[in-house]
């Protein structure tokens, strides 16, 4: 079992709501392999936001978890700290696509600025001799929107979240998922916002990255014919 990347056994999640308990996980396992792509489909509210982020760290505080652990590369996330995940899992082991990209960007910084932050913040933890400059990482940035069908991007750049629309949004959220090089990527219904050419789009980059840097991908949707 030792090219096994991720397992989960019996997790089991309750949100705490007003004195009552609802259950979102019940025992759910399944464990994932180095550069697989496992599909995650299910009715709607049925849990599969909530099994990636519990995957990832980011619950809300009336989620707890009962039961089950999350063995990644041989250790339980569960039983890290908020900060051990800042640290050492997300954005650097972990990196998720999320379902509602409205809450993933800062408003206040233009789309540039977010991109450019992050792909400074991604070679500084990459350790790399040469970093980029200002104009370089500008210059990654915008080919990136590119690479996700976002036209007149180097002018798009410049704009504030609020100035894009939601798949636009979604978009951005991709490209920086996909410059992230993680060991695991989490996407939760990536490309219900865009039109079927971009999904398609977005599916082969999804498809490159992996065999690029065979990342494993947990890919949640409700169009069983992506999956
Ligand atoms: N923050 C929260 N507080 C309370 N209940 C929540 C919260 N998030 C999710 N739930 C509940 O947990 C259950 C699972 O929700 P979840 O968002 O994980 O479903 P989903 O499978 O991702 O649905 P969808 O396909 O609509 O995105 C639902 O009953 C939902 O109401
Ligand atoms: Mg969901």
């Amino acid at each position: 079992m030792n090219d096994s990347l991720l397992e989960v056994n019996s997790l089991t999640l309750d949100y705490h709501l007003a004195g009552r308990k609802m259950r979102a996980l019940d025992k759910v396992s399944f464990s994932l392999k180095k550069g697989q792509v496992m599909g995650v489909a299910g009715e709607s509210g049925c849990g599969k936001s909530t099994m990636g982020l519990s995957i990832i760290g980011l619950l809300p505080q009336i989620a707890k978890i009962p039961r089950g652990e999350i063995v990644f590369q041989g250790e339980d996330l569960l039983r890290k700290s908020q900060r051990q995940m800042d640290k050492d899992i997300r954005g650097q082991k972990i990196s998720m696509i999320f379902q509602n990209p409205q809450n993933a960007l800062n408003h206040v910084f233009k789309i540039g600025t977010q991109m450019t932050d992050f792909l400074r913040f991604q070679q500084i933890n990459q350790k790399l001799k040469k970093r980029s400059n200002k104009k370089q990482l500008y210059e990654m940035a915008v080919r990136q929107l590119e690479d996700t069908g976002i036209s007149d991007s180097s002018e798009r750049i410049h704009n504030y979240p609020f100035e894009f629309s939601g798949g636009m949004k979604q978009r951005v959220m991709i490209s920086m998922a996909l410059s992230s090089q993680t060991s695991l990527l989490i996407a939760d219904e990536p490309t219900t916002a865009l039109d079927m050419t971009i999904e398609a789009q977005i599916l082969d980059l999804l498809m490159k990255l992996r065999s690029k840097y065979d990342t494993s991908i947990l890919y949640i949707s409700h169009n069983l014919g992506v999956l």
